[in-house]
């Protein structure tokens, strides 16, 4: 008597939880959504052990479609141009512009300037650090974020700008930054092609430089107060896309895992 009475009351369970699994599948609606929304107008079934096993799957949905497969880049979204919510290790999940109409699919957008004759890149070391701007517009990724993405994965890079109308690109392999410690040091970097100057050239191991943290070496020119903008100065180069140009309408620098 009473396990026929378990027996019914399981199976039922499970049709329901099939059939909920099912309105997911067509729906792809978050389950944890679902259930929260779900709790909001119940009452009686939220105590009910199918509550509890709702609960569950969620969680274990959670883990299994959120955290198993995350996308680390812009690299799993394709031909998108949107902006995106990417996973690198280390660091909580954050929104990033991909792009995929400039230079092929796949790229994440790490420095923008479209402002031209703003003073927008005349920040300090932690503003550097953390980044800074409005990621739909003008705006830094963050040296951290860019230390982190680069050790997850070796990375080309793509910088572009349009000046007057004339269009200047180029085109870098093996970008890696190391982190704070090391001044977010560039751990290698090798030009590959383009037309635009090499702002890296003969930097590997230069560090980073903001007008209040300079690590040119020499001590009476100071290349990040100079130029208005944070770089890898070094004496064989003191120029940088963050410069101030009077003349510059649009800069660009992306980055893409390799393959
Ligand atoms: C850097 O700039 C930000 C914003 O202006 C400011 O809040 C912060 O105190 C500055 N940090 C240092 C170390 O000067
Ligand atoms: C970026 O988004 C903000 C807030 O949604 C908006 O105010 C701003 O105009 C946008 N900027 C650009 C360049 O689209
Ligand atoms: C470059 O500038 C020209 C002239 O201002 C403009 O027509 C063109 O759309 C710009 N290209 C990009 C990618 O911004
Ligand atoms: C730069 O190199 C890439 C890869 O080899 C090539 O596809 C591209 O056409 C080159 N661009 C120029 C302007 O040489
Ligand atoms: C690279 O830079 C770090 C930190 O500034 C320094 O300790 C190290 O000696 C440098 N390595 C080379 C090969 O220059």
């Amino acid at each position: 008597m009473f396990s026929s009475k378990m027996l019914k009351y399981s199976i039922f369970v499970l049709v329901l939880v099939f059939s909920w699994l099912n309105v997911m599948a067509e729906t792809n609606v978050d389950l944890g959504q679902k259930v929260t929304s779900l709790e909001e107008q119940c009452g009686f079934f939220c105590f009910s052990p199918l509550n509890f096993l709702l609960r569950f799957l969620s969680s274990w949905e959670e883990k299994m479609i959120h955290t198993e497969h995350p996308p680390t880049s812009c690299r799993a979204f394709g031909y998108s141009s949107e902006i995106h919510v990417i996973h690198v290790p280390g660091l909580h999940p954050f929104a990033v512009p991909c792009d995929s109409q400039m230079a092929g699919p796949g790229w994440t957008v790490v420095m923008r300037k479209i402002d031209c004759c703003t003073d927008s890149f005349s920040k300090n070391w932690s503003e550097y650090k953390q980044g800074f701007g409005e990621i739909n517009g003008t705006f830094f990724i963050g040296l951290e974020k860019l230390h982190l993405m680069t050790e997850a994965s070796p990375q080309e890079l793509y910088l572009y700008a349009n000046e007057s109308g004339k269009e200047f690109f180029g085109k870098w392999f093996d970008f890696r930054l190391g982190n704070e410690d090391d001044g977010f040091n560039l751990k290698s970097i090798t030009h590959l092609n383009g037309t635009i100057y090499d702002y890296f050239q003969g930097q590997v191991n230069v560090t980073f430089s903001t007008y209040d943290r300079e690590n040119y070496v020499d001590e009476y020119y100071r290349p990040a107060y100079v130029n208005h903008g944070g770089w890898w100065y070094s004496q064989s180069n003191t120029d940088s896309p963050t410069r101030l140009y009077y003349y510059r309408e649009f800069v660009q620098m992306m980055i893409r895992d390799q393959t």
